[in-house]
């Protein structure tokens, strides 16, 4: 049978390529996002991956949407938190807007999503959670004091629920990603990359979106199933925890 999956903020960058390579491995696929109708649209239209429009910070905004998404592709199977977003100041300037933007978008979107498909998936006896994490919830980044407690709290409810879904074949686990080429990290001045950014990754270059989705893809599968509460990283050799 058709497993369902759904993508937190997979219209574009990372999330995009998640979607695009779930589908390619035969799953049922739904991606939400938060305002960009037009990207949205057009991922749609190139990809035949229905869209769905929420804000995954409200809990009441997730359990519409998902119910939504269940009552089109049929129950969710396979949850891929990937929605995040950067508010970054130092903290001397970091105003209590950026610190509860990206903590209710980054870390509490993570509550609000699962919570509403975590009690099908143990009814069920199967499921997957797969939470993308960052490198900078790993080591800290300055300037992110919002952005790193968040993603390290990712990993925190990663280790957690995975304690708690283990009996019922329901894995959770991290990923977390160095410096991507997405629109993001390529606005960065070509300056700055070569200078500051490059020289950090041993690798000596910008991951891809699809390097993310494949382990996603991995992570999903049953070959996956004694792999919980871990966390991927996929940083070109730049941090080791
Ligand atoms: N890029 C990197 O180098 C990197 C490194 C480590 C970790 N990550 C993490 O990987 C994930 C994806 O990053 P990305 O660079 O691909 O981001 P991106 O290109 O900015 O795309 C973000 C996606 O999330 C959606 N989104 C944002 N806020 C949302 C909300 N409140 N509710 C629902 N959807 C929301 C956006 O929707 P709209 O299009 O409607 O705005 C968009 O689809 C994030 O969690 C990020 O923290 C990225």
């Amino acid at each position: 049978m058709t497993r369902v999956a759904l993508v937190s903020g997979g219209t574009r960058g990372i999330g995009a390529a998640i979607a695009v390579a779930l589908k390619a491995a035969g799953y049922a696929v739904a991606a939400n996002y938060a305002g960009n109708d037009e990207r949205a649209k057009a991922f749609e239209a190139e990809t035949g991956i229905p869209v769905f429009k929420w804000d995954v910070s409200s809990y009441e905004a997730c359990v519409a949407g998902i119910a939504a998404v269940e009552a089109a592709l049929g129950p969710i199977d396979v949850l891929v938190n990937n929605a995040g977003i950067t508010r970054d100041a130092m903290f001397h300037k970091m105003t209590p807007g950026q610190w509860n933007e990206v903590i209710s978008t980054n870390l509490t979107g993570l509550f609000n999503m699962t919570h509403p498909v975590w009690s099908g998936m143990r009814d069920r006896g199967f499921g997957r959670v797969i939470n993308i994490s960052s490198i900078n919830g790993q080591k800290g980044q300055m300037g992110q004091a919002n952005y790193s407690a968040a993603k390290a709290g990712d990993i925190g409810f990663t280790r957690a629920l995975a304690q708690e879904g283990a009996a019922k074949n329901v894995t959770v686990n991290a990923i977390c990603p160095g410096y991507i080429g997405t629109e993001m990290v390529r606005a960065v001045p070509e300056r700055v990359m070569n200078e500051r950014i490059l020289p950090q990754i041993p690798v000596g270059r910008l991951g891809e979106p699809e390097e993310v989705a494949r382990c996603v893809v991995f992570l999903a599968s049953d070959d996956a199933g004694f792999i919980t509460g871990s966390t991927i990283s996929a940083n070109g050799g730049q941090y080791f925890s």
